[in-house]
């Protein structure tokens, strides 16, 4: 997959910042409760977590990509990351009899072909009361992934498209905005685009 080649050159100085802000929104639906169970669902090399891990008693860090999980592990290494592990697999394949407190997932939806299935999967892994937080592009025409060869994913969602996704799979939505305005600069053209966020609980 592309992201097993991107992988060592994934954590740019735009991309770290950007994730700064991603966590700092993710926060700010979080409870004070720190002693929580965390999934972060397409994990990359962990440029998100990074900035919680002072929030949540562990993470797990899942992602489909071999590369970036291997770049993720060596950051763990590296510092000393006590309350975080790794999977790499298929979501579908995930089994433990633990659920989660929080399950958060930045710019990965977009990526997935049949949302409504992985969605209910997630709140299958959610405790009751638990929270899914989904940061992910506003619509935009295409233009975020043109350089991407054979992207066959989302062009962005409408709050309202991805509202129906969340309840749909049985979650309340108790939040949602647009946070992020960025450019994205690649092959000397500029993107403009937006993030939102969205949190559901599982009642
Ligand atoms: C655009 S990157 C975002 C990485 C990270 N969340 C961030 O914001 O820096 C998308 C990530 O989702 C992962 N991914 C895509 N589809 C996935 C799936 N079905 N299950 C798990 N991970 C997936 C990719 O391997 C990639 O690491």
């Amino acid at each position: 997959m592309h992201f097993d080649e991107e992988s060592k050159k994934w954590d740019t100085e735009y991309r770290v910042q950007r994730a700064k802000k991603i966590s700092t929104e993710i926060e700010n639906y979080l409870d004070k409760d720190n002693n929580l169970r965390a999934l972060e669902f397409g994990c990359g090399t962990g440029l998100i977590s990074e900035n919680l891990t002072h929030r949540f008693s562990d993470i797990l860090m899942m992602d489909l990509s071999e590369g970036m999980i291997e770049q993720l592990k060596l950051k763990i290494e590296k510092n000393k990351i006590k309350n975080m592990k790794t999977w790499c697999g298929d979501l579908f394949q995930f089994n433990d009899n633990k659920k989660f407190d929080v399950i958060y997932t930045s710019m990965v939806f977009h990526h997935i072909e049949d949302l409504p299935k992985v969605i209910k999967k997630l709140y299958d892994l959610l405790n009751k009361e638990g929270k899914l937080i989904v940061v992910d592009l506003c619509p935009d025409n295409g233009g975020f992934h043109d350089e991407v060869q054979d992207f066959s994913g989302h062009n962005g969602f409408k709050l309202t498209e991805m509202e129906g996704l969340i309840e749909e799979a049985g979650l309340e939505v108790i939040g949602s905005k647009i946070f992020y305005s960025g450019m994205k600069k690649s092959e000397g053209k500029e993107q403009p685009y937006q993030l939102f966020s969205m949190c559901g609980i599982r009642k």
